[in-house]
């Protein structure tokens, strides 16, 4: 495993590696794992799927400020960067990009990406500008490493969809591969934030989770169920939660997130897309999101 911090080396490897694989008549398919670190089980979820549909696996890990909001946790975010390449190399990483925020963001920087719309809700709605600093970081690594297929949790459902919209609208010549939520035994979806919850809110966090399946539950099994109904099951089961302070409870088209409206029926198979039901709930100072999502079955 080798790793880097300047954009030129990981260029050159990069190429070079490339090069060596074109000499013996063998064209390689690199991925990228973008990720802030800290990181857990999530993440090596995305690595082995990485590694076993590539050549060539690059994990890159930045926190990135531009992100964070002015009063959000960008300082205190956790950082354990040996732990992270650890995990790294037991995931069989090959090229780990490790840069410092001066080497991504020379300034003065001027240029940004900004996805419309896509950008305006759920968790855009509540953090401006956090999906302008993702678009823009996630643009740049895709440059810098030029990766067939580009790797992310489907716990940041919003990022994955604001992330394809990106990729189409610019050409990016890059596959982006949503990969499952991991959750833990009892049900909390794995989150590096999770560190920040005290044992109290912890145990109080599992109300997402549970919630969220028997939504998912209700939306399979009880016909004709609206969206309505179903959400505010949803606002009742974690409003009933002292310690939960909810930020949105919403259910969206999937991957466009337009609202469905109440008075519709939830059931995708009468849809064209999927349905997210997604949350977002404050636990003491931490914010977790969670979602689950309606898929359409093969034959609906
Ligand atoms: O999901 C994350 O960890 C970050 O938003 C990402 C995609 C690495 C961009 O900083």
């Amino acid at each position: 495993m080798m790793t880097f911090t300047n954009i030129r080396t990981l260029r050159e490897q990069l190429k070079e590696t490339r090069f060596t694989a074109a000499t013996k008549g063998k064209q390689i398919k690199i991925a990228l794992v973008p990720t802030m670190g800290f990181l857990h089980e999530g993440h090596a979820s995305l690595l082995r799927k990485a590694r076993a549909e590539n050549d060539l696996v690059v994990l890159s890990i930045f926190v990135n400020p531009i992100q964070f909001g002015p009063n959000e946790d960008f300082e205190r975010y956790p950082r354990d960067p040996e732990k992270d390449l650890a995990l790294a190399e037991r995931e069989g990483v090959d090229f780990v990009f490790l840069p410092s925020v001066e080497e991504m963001y020379p300034q003065p920087t001027r240029t940004g990406i900004k996805v419309a719309d896509l950008t305006d809700v759920l968790c855009g709605a509540s953090r401006p500008g956090h999906f302008d600093g993702v678009t823009t970081v996630v643009g740049k690594l895709l440059h810098i490493v030029q990766p067939d297929r580009a790797y992310f949790g489907q716990k940041d459902a919003q990022q994955v969809a604001v992330i394809a919209q990106m990729v189409l609208d610019l050409n990016f010549d890059v596959e982006i591969v949503p990969c499952p939520i991991v959750r833990e035994a009892d049900g909390l979806a794995l989150s590096s934030r999770n560190v920040y919850l005290s044992a109290e809110e912890r145990q109080a966090a599992l109300v997402l989770s549970r919630s969220l399946l028997a939504a998912q539950a209700k939306a399979d099994t009880v016909a004709n169920v609206t969206a309505g109904e179903v959400l505010a099951e949803l606002r009742d089961s974690i409003g009933a939660e002292p310690l939960a302070v909810i930020d949105y409870v919403e259910i969206a088209e999937f991957p466009g997130l337009a609202p469905v409206a109440g008075g519709d029926r939830i059931d995708v198979s009468e849809r064209r897309s999927d349905v997210l039901i997604a949350v977002a709930v404050k636990f003491g100072n931490t914010r977790l999101i969670d979602n689950v999502i309606l898929t359409k079955k093969v034959n609906d």
